[in-house]
């Protein structure tokens, strides 16, 4: 078994008003106030950042962003700096997830060029990475992967400040995870990867699996050797579901 501190983080994606983050966070802080020997990490929208800043102070819980902007001010209408959420108490951002890929046209140098500037900010990344079914299918995925990391990572990144989460979009939302093996097989492919960047310092990075991850799954995620953590969307969004998850047993 790894060394490796399991993390475990919530994408709460486009959902969650106020009054429910505040309804959520009431109720999960203090039921998972023991977990000390994990990260736990939640992602909710921008609007409802300083408020769960606000409630998750002095918890064993910190806050990330689920996206962030790549220059730290100026004429950029609509969009949120590093700076602006390390200054309300951020610690990690996702970067490059596959729906704001997919919807919102980013590319591997986009992703790249917000890598480098919240790194700079001094927030920590969750680096978000994975396959389309058809790249499945045709045997790509391995190729995609490198291709995301090598672009996505460039410019020598400092390992230890981030975290993989590797998340084949056709397990996403989908309720079809992968298989533990199929997961397995890969983030022991990413970590080898990643060896040839960061050489032995690759051995204490998270990866995390992302995609349909349920209370039910993720005892026999969690128990494959490259598996660190997940990055869990729908079953977040209830309390009892998402705490269930971050009291995972191996
Ligand atoms: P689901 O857990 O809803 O499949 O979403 C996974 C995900 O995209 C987390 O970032």
């Amino acid at each position: 078994m790894t060394m490796r501190k399991p993390f475990i983080a919530a994408n709460w994606k486009m959902n969650k008003t106020l009054s429910e983050t505040e309804e959520f966070l009431s109720q999960f802080v203090p039921e998972v106030k023991n977990e000390h020997d994990r990260d736990i990490v939640i992602a909710p929208p921008f609007t409802s950042l300083p408020l769960a800043a606000e409630k998750l102070r002095n918890t064993n819980i910190a806050l990330a962003s689920q996206d962030v902007f790549y220059e730290e001010k100026g004429a950029y209408t609509g969009e949120i700096s590093p700076l602006m959420l390390a200054d309300i108490g951020c610690k990690y951002v996702i970067i490059g997830h596959s729906e704001r890929r997919q919807f919102f046209s980013e590319t591997d140098e986009i992703v790249n060029k917000k890598v480098k500037t919240a790194k700079k900010a001094g927030l920590g990344v969750i680096f978000c990475i994975g396959e389309t079914l058809d790249e499945r299918e045709t045997g790509k995925t391995l190729e995609i992967l490198e291709r995301e990391i090598e672009k996505g990572l460039d410019g020598h990144i400092d390992p230890m400040e981030m975290v993989i989460a590797y998340e084949p979009i056709w397990a996403i939302g989908t309720g079809k995870t992968a298989t533990p093996g199929q997961a397995q097989e890969v983030h022991a492919y990413i970590r080898k990867k990643l060896e040839v960047l960061y050489g032995n310092k690759a051995d204490e990075l998270c990866i995390l699996y992302g995609g349909s991850v349920t209370p039910d799954n993720i005892d026999s995620l969690m128990a494959c050797n490259d598996i660190d953590g997940a990055l869990v969307g729908g079953a977040s969004l209830k309390v009892d579901s998402f705490a269930s998850i971050v009291k995972f047993r191996r």
